[in-house]
């Protein structure tokens, strides 16, 4: 059976007690800690940057699996770096030379990642496969936690697996946005789930184990 990844998303937590909640999640069975980083311009909320990355380091042990919803993120992905992130994944609709902040990543001996709005047309990504560790499927538009799950993506999904298994690529692909235990039934060609809200509003052990089982992990 191929592996499959539980990654809770931050934004869903109580940050004034956010270490407690990490830990919560991570003894409730999390796999990666997902950390929405937001700019006010790429999208229109704004939430945390490198330093609360930094921060969390120190907490876990879990791999820290960083989407950028930054506009030109080749400014900040070195600060991403050195605080400790372990996946970077940016949007392909965020910087005019793609392949440069795939390698930043790269080089530095971290995981890349590439996503898109889903309102991009899948193709824009393609490209970019031979760069990447990670594809993220975007399955509500980025910005907000709490959304409804977009159905018309989930062939997203299944191209991009289509693309992996064809050229016989090392890559994980993940869907964020809108996932719960009905949802994730839908994301089966999908090897890592973002869960804000599904986890964090609810038991988290409960609701992970949950989302395991709809994918048959016990
Ligand atoms: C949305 C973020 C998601 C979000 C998911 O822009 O990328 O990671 O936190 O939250 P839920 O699971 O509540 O849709
Ligand atoms: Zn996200």
């Amino acid at each position: 059976m191929k592996p499959f990844l539980v990654a809770p998303s931050i934004l869903s937590a109580d940050f004034a007690r956010l270490a407690e909640d990490i830990k919560a999640v991570e003894e409730a069975g999390a796999d990666w800690l997902h950390v929405d980083v937001m700019d006010g311009h790429f999208v229109s909320n704004l939430t945390i940057g490198a330093p609360v990355v930094r921060a969390l380091r120190a907490c876990t042990k879990m791999p820290l699996d960083v989407h950028l919803m930054i506009e030109n993120p080749e400014k900040y992905i070195a600060d991403f770096i050195s605080a400790g992130s372990d996946y970077i994944t940016i949007h392909v609709e965020a910087t005019k030379d793609v392949s440069k902040c795939l390698n930043l990543i790269r080089d530095s001996g971290k995981k890349s990642g590439i996503t898109l709005r889903p309102s991009t047309p899948i193709e824009e990504i393609l490209p970019f496969l031979n760069q990447v560790d990670l594809v993220l499927i975007m399955t509500v538009n980025p910005g907000f936690g709490g959304q409804a799950f977009m159905h018309d993506q989930v062939e997203k999904i299944t191209r991009v697996r289509t693309e992996i298994e064809k050229n016989n690529l090392q890559i994980l692909i993940e869907v964020d946005g809108g996932i719960n235990s009905e949802t994730a039934i839908e994301c089966r060609d999908a090897d890592v789930l973002v869960a804000g809200n599904y986890v964090f509003k609810n038991d988290y052990k409960k609701s992970i184990r949950a989302l395991k089982a709809a994918r048959g992990v016990s």
